[in-house]
C-alpha cells in the first residue's frame, strides 16, 4: 500500500471508532437542559413556579399556578426581607381602612397582610382572607387562631368567583394575584357588585422590571390592569407610592 493511501485508511478507521463529525461541543448545553425546569430558579423570591395559562378551570387567560406546597411558599411570602420592598404598612394605608370596615384580601396566600388589616379595622371590623388553595386557607386559619386574630377568617373560594354577597364589603386588597384571575373583566364586575357604597379595590402587582414576581411573560402592565378595571365600570387611579417593584391601582 502506498504511504498516502495507508494514511487515509488509518484516518478512516480512527474516525469510525471516535465518531468524527458527530462530536458534541462539550461547552454547549443540551437544548433541552439549557432552561431551568422551574420558573422559580429565574425568580428567587417570586413564588410563582409551575404557571400554566389556560389550565383547566381557568379558560379565560388567568395564570393557573400550584400553591399547595405551603411550607415552600411561606418561606417566600413571609420572608422578613420582603418588608424592605413590599412596604406592607404603606400598602394598607393606601387601602384607606377605618375601624368597623369589612376588608377582603383576595388571594391572601399565607396571610401576610392580615395582622395589619385586622389592626386597621379594629374595633368592630372584619377581615376575610380568600384563597383558591385549600392548603393555604387551612394554614391561614391555624395562623390566625395561634395569633389570636379573632376578626380574621380565611375561606376557600372558587377560582372564578369570590362568592361575596352584594354590598357586603368596604375594601378589597389584591396583592400579586390579579394575573391569576380568569376573565378579569367579568371577575372585576363581581367584585364591584360586592362593594358597599364608597367601597374600593386596591390592586398591587409587579412591574416588568422587578427582580421579584412571576416570569416576565405573565406580568400585566399597570395600563392593562387599569383598562380591565375601567371596562368593568370602575373609576381608576394609579397611585403615587414608594414601592420599588410594584404599582398600586385604586378602583372605585
Ligand atoms: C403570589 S400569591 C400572593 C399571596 C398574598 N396576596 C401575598 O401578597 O403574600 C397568589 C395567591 O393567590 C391565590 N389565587 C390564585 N388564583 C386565585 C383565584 N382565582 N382566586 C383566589 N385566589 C387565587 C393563590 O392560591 C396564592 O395563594
Amino acid at each position: 500500500m502506498r504511504p498516502l493511501l495507508f494514511l487515509l485508511v488509518l484516518l478512516a478507521l480512527a474516525c469510525s471508532i471516535s465518531g468524527c463529525g458527530s462530536h458534541r461541543d462539550p461547552g454547549r448545553a443540551d437544548e433541552a437542559h439549557a432552561h431551568p425546569p422551574d420558573h422559580a430558579h429565574h425568580h428567587p423570591g417570586s413564588g410563582h413556579p409551575g404557571h400554566a395559562e389556560g389550565a383547566p378551570g381557568n379558560p379565560h387567560g388567568g395564570h393557573h399556578a400550584d400553591f399547595s406546597d405551603v411550607p415552600r411558599f411561606a418561606k417566600i411570602f413571609d420572608d422578613p426581607e420582603r418588608r424592605t420592598w413590599q412596604h406592607p404598612a404603606e400598602v394598607v394605608a393606601l387601602l384607606e381602612p377605618s375601624p368597623g370596615m369589612t376588608i377582603v384580601d383576595l388571594g391572601a396566600g399565607t396571610g401576610y397582610f392580615e395582622s395589619l388589616l385586622a389592626a386597621a379595622v379594629a374595633p368592630g371590623g372584619r377581615v376575610l382572607a380568600l384563597d383558591v388553595e385549600p392548603a393555604m386557607v387551612e394554614y391561614m386559619n391555624e395562623r390566625f387562631a395561634t395569633a389570636g386574630l379573632e376578626s380574621v377568617e380565611a375561606r376557600v373560594v372558587r377560582g372564578d368567583d369570590p362568592d361575596l354577597p352584594p354590598g357586603s364589603v368596604d375594601r378589597i386588597l389584591i396583592v400579586d394575584t390579579w394575573h391569576h384571575l380568569p376573565d378579569r373583566e367579568r371577575y372585576a364586575k363581581r367584585l364591584r357588585t360586592a362593594l358597599r357604597p364608597g367601597g374600593s379595590i386596591l390592586v398591587v402587582d409587579f412591574t416588568p422590571e422587578s427582580p421579584h414576581g412571576p416570569p416576565a411573560s405573565m406580568r400585566l402592565s399597570e395600563k392593562r390592569v387599569a383598562d380591565e378595571l375601567l371596562r368593568a365600570g370602575f373609576e381608576v387611579d394609579v397611585l403615587e407610592e414608594s414601592l420599588p417593584w410594584q404599582y398600586v391601582i385604586r378602583a372605585r
